[in-house]
């Protein structure tokens, strides 16, 4: 997901920096994105505004524990589809959601919830069947939420405001059912939530 949003994000000509546990790892990817793309080792500060935490959703809520500090005043953005695998349901239980778990380790960041309907080699690719794809975001922060459109439909992609962060529990269960769904479609993966037009 980092290189698909990091792809995207690069064809809007913004500037990225790439953190990974590996700083290897993230000099890799940067180098692949472009020169406009930094690396950094995950755990060092964050001067950026916005931070894309491409993490599974236990790794999210390890990271946000552990270096709540770094994420203080941030517009933080959970992708993830917290899935058991096992038995195919949401880990967080009915009446909250991911995106509130991870809201609830830093509250004094602008958590926001995007992006966990968007396959990464869709991204890649920037469409699907010849139309742009639709980011739904969630949060409680109006600012975070403009400054995140912005970032999204700059980079070829249209952004949907679907309200407030409580509604973070629909995308998590409209991303389980994209899944459930690939089996069907040929498990290609390159599908998407769409509304059309
Ligand atoms: N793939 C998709 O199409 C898709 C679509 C929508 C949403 N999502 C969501 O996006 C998130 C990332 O998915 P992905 O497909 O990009 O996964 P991925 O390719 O497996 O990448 C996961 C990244 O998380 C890092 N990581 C894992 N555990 C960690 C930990 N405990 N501490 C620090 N870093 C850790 C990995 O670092 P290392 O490389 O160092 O192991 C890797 O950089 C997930 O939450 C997923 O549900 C994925």
């Amino acid at each position: 997901m980092a290189n698909g949003i990091g792809t995207r994000l690069v064809s809007g000509n913004h500037n990225l920096v790439i953190y990974d546990r590996d700083l290897q790892k993230a000099a890799t990817l940067a180098k692949k994105l472009g020169a406009v793309v930094k690396s950094k080792s995950l755990g060092d500060e964050i001067d950026e505004e916005v931070v894309i935490l491409a993490l599974p959703y236990n790794a999210t809520l390890e990271v946000v524990e552990k270096d709540g500090n770094l994420f203080k005043g941030k517009v933080v953005v959970d992708i993830s589809n917290p899935l058991d695998f096992e038995t195919f349901k949401l880990i967080p239980k009915p009446g909250t959601s991911g995106a509130q778990e991870i809201a609830k380790l830093i509250p004094d960041s602008k958590v926001l919830k995007a992006f966990n309907t968007t396959f990464a080699g869709t991204l890649v690719k920037g469409e699907v069947d010849g139309k742009k794809l639709d980011v739904f975001i969630a949060g409680d922060n109006e600012d975070a939420k403009k400054t995140l459109t912005e970032i999204i439909e700059s980079s070829g992609l249209r952004a949907f405001d679907i309200g407030p962060l409580e509604s973070a529990y629909v995308l998590e269960e409209l991303g389980r059912l994209h899944i459930s769904l690939q089996n069907k479609l040929g498990n290609t993966w390159m599908t998407a939530v769409k509304i059309l037009p």
